[in-house]
């Protein structure tokens, strides 16, 4: 792809990437995903916004072929889909400078062995002239790594925002087109990397109500010519309490455990309570974390192997509890051979979850109409948290 005019002299470059599946080699991109960086060209200067991943250094550097100086990179994130094609580009430019927070640099020199004489670190909220455009720097840790910023560009009043409000979509559209799928995409990749950390998010947010925003460039998937639309889904993300739902990721291996489950679905949903059910054999585990965004209870349901967990519901607890969704509840259900401590090694799986665990239900063997009593009895106790929540 060629470099892609966004507004006078500023101009998108970087990779459509249609073929990536898999991202940091474990989340599905069933849309591929772009690395985008920015060319901004001031009277005087001139900034190169972020780079590409070094698989894509090649498209990025032939886009920059007839660009004769850079005297700024902008650094706003060190993680490498970003930051891996900088050594490239100086060799090209060997006298620019690489702008970022002085947390980046410290992990830029660790990661890619840029040298320290060729930085310059920004203080929050430090501006950086390139004649008649000016970069002000917004410090945004931890969307998602400690050394994250922003750049506002004043005199377009765009916002540059790297991994902040991504998605992992590949297109050609250049802006946003299709706001229902590209919430679905940037959700998704809230859920990943960033529900975590979304008390810092919630921050950074009200960092940015100060600015006048025309447009947000992310490092990832398309322009936002309309602001609000992300921000204010960021916003019901990071404050909105949990919803009435469960979310239900489960396995199943020879059928107990799925007759458990469809029960205690059945009777999750004639109390007036929304399920998102996932069978961790063969789910999409991107989905279950956009799932968990809203999420007011988790239950696993899961059968007892080699005295234990399945390692697919050992894996889905992992991920909740690496997550850190909002969800308040949290319960277990599943069935049994002969013994084992399931439920004990899934409960110590789970510490950063402040959750309240409503009474597993296991069973042995087939369930009998006692089990399914215990699954309405837990039905019903979901319900009513929820009710005495105020979860709607
Ligand atoms: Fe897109 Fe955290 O890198």
């Amino acid at each position: 792809m060629f470099a892609r005019k966004i507004k006078e002299n500023v101009y998108w470059m970087g990779s459509v990437a249609w073929d990536s599946r898999l991202f940091d080699s474990l989340i599905p991109l069933p849309d591929g995903t772009s690395y985008n960086a920015y060319l901004i060209k001031g009277s005087e200067k001139t900034a190169l916004l972020d780079t590409v991943d070094p698989p894509k250094a090649d498209e990025l550097m032939a886009q920059l072929g007839n660009i004769p100086r850079i005297d700024y990179v902008i650094s706003q994130h060190a993680e490498q889909d970003h930051s891996g094609t900088i050594p490239k580009v100086l060799e090209k430019y060997p006298d620019a400078k690489v702008v970022s927070t002085p947390k980046a640099k410290g992990m830029l020199t660790d990661l890619l062995k840029i040298p320290e004489e060729a930085f310059i670190t920004v203080k929050d909220g430090e501006t950086l002239s390139l004649g008649d455009k000016t970069l002000r720097f917004v410090h945004t840790p931890w969307v998602h790594w400690p050394e994250t910023m922003v750049t506002y560009l004043a005199e377009d009043r765009i916002l540059f925002s790297c991994d902040f409000f991504g998605s992992h979509i590949a297109t050609t559209d250049l802006f946003v087109t299709d706001e229902g799928r590209v919430y679905e995409a940037a959700k998704r990749y809230f859920a990943e990397i960033m529900m975590p950390f979304r008390n810092i998010i919630k921050k950074n947010l009200e960092k940015l109500t100060s600015y006048k925003i025309e447009l947000i460039a992310p490092s990832h998937g398309q322009i936002y010519p309309r602001p609000a639309f992300i921000l204010d889904a960021y916003r019901d993300w990071v404050n909105s309490p949990p919803k009435n739902m469960v979310v239900l990721p489960y396995v199943s291996m020879h059928e107990s455990t799925k007759l458990m489950v469809d029960h205690l679905v059945a009777a999750l949903v004639d109390k007036g309570v929304r399920v998102e059910l996932f069978n961790l054999a063969v789910t999409d585990i991107g989905k279950l974390a956009m799932a968990l965004v809203d999420a007011a209870t988790i239950v696993v349901g899961t059968p007892t192997i080699l005295a234990g967990p399945h390692p697919y519901a050992a894996y889905a607890a992992f991920l909740a509890n690496a997550l850190r969704p909002k969800t308040k509840f949290l319960s277990i259900i599943g069935s049994y051979g002969w013994g084992g401590k399931t439920v004990e090694t899934l409960a110590g799986m789970i510490p950063n979850l402040k959750v309240e665990v409503l009474d597993p239900v296991l069973c042995k063997g087939v369930p009998t109409e006692k089990v399914f009593k215990a699954l309405d009895d837990l039905a019903a106790a979901i319900a009513k948290k929820h009710v005495e929540n105020g979860f709607t």
